[in-house]
């Protein structure tokens, strides 16, 4: 049985049945990934690694909180790119890592066209962010050139995966736990996720 967090947010819920609808606007899309990606950020950096921290308000001194962990936000190219803006204003200390890959599309495998990992070190934790998770290729290729950097907890965050890509994603890096706003039925013979909402990146960049 595929292992991942589906969210039953219903704000989730209602902005990714308008994301699936083929009438959405370029526009609306854009914003719904945008706004999916930041709801999903919170669910899925619950268990972010926090301190304790003096602040001074117009009254009074108080204890507060801020984030003691080191975080980097890695969009798969290009698709993952719509995820990326909304999560860098959850998380303004987050670094950006880009890693590049497209779909092979007879193979269906992961081709890679992009990584720019600087020398030193990872951050305490990598969010691999991409809306599609289908046959899971891209996204174990990601999880494989993170550790090869590093990288040592690493998380998946997906609009729509298809239970053969959580599956294959499991099966590869068990310790990835993912995150996602939808689990669908399944992949048609092109290797699209149904019902799921096309092709993301198409979407998200008129092409
Ligand atoms: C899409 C999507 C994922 C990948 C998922 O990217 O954004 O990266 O396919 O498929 P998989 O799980 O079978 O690997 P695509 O290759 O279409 O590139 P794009 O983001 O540039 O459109
Ligand atoms: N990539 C997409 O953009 N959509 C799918 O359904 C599968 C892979």
């Amino acid at each position: 049985m595929p292992q991942a967090f589906v969210s039953h947010h219903p704000a989730i819920l209602h902005k990714l049945t308008r994301l699936r609808d083929q009438n959405t606007s370029t526009d609306d899309f854009r914003e719904l990934v945008r706004q999916l990606a930041v709801l999903l950020g919170v669910e899925a950096t619950q268990d972010l690694g926090t301190e304790s921290w003096l602040v001074h308000t117009p009254l009074a001194e108080c204890v507060g909180t801020r984030i003691r962990e080191s975080l980097a936000l890695v969009p798969i190219l290009r698709a993952g790119l719509g995820m990326a803006d909304g999560l860098a204003g959850l998380f303004p200390h987050a670094a950006v890592r880009h890693l590049g890959f497209y779909r092979d599309e007879e193979k269906l495998e992961p081709v890679a066209y992009y990584n720019k990992l600087p020398d030193g070190q990872a951050e305490d934790l990598c969010l691999v962010l991409d809306p599609m998770l289908a046959t899971g290729g891209s996204a174990i290729a990601a999880v494989d050139a993170l550790k090869a950097w590093g990288a040592s907890r690493i998380k998946f965050l997906g609009l729509i995966a298809a239970p053969q890509g959580v599956q294959a994603l499991n099966e590869a890096h068990p310790d990835v736990p993912i995150h996602l706003c939808g689990l669908d039925e399944r992949l048609d013979e092109r290797g699209y996720i149904v019902p799921g909402l096309g092709d993301a990146g198409d979407r998200l960049f008129q092409t």
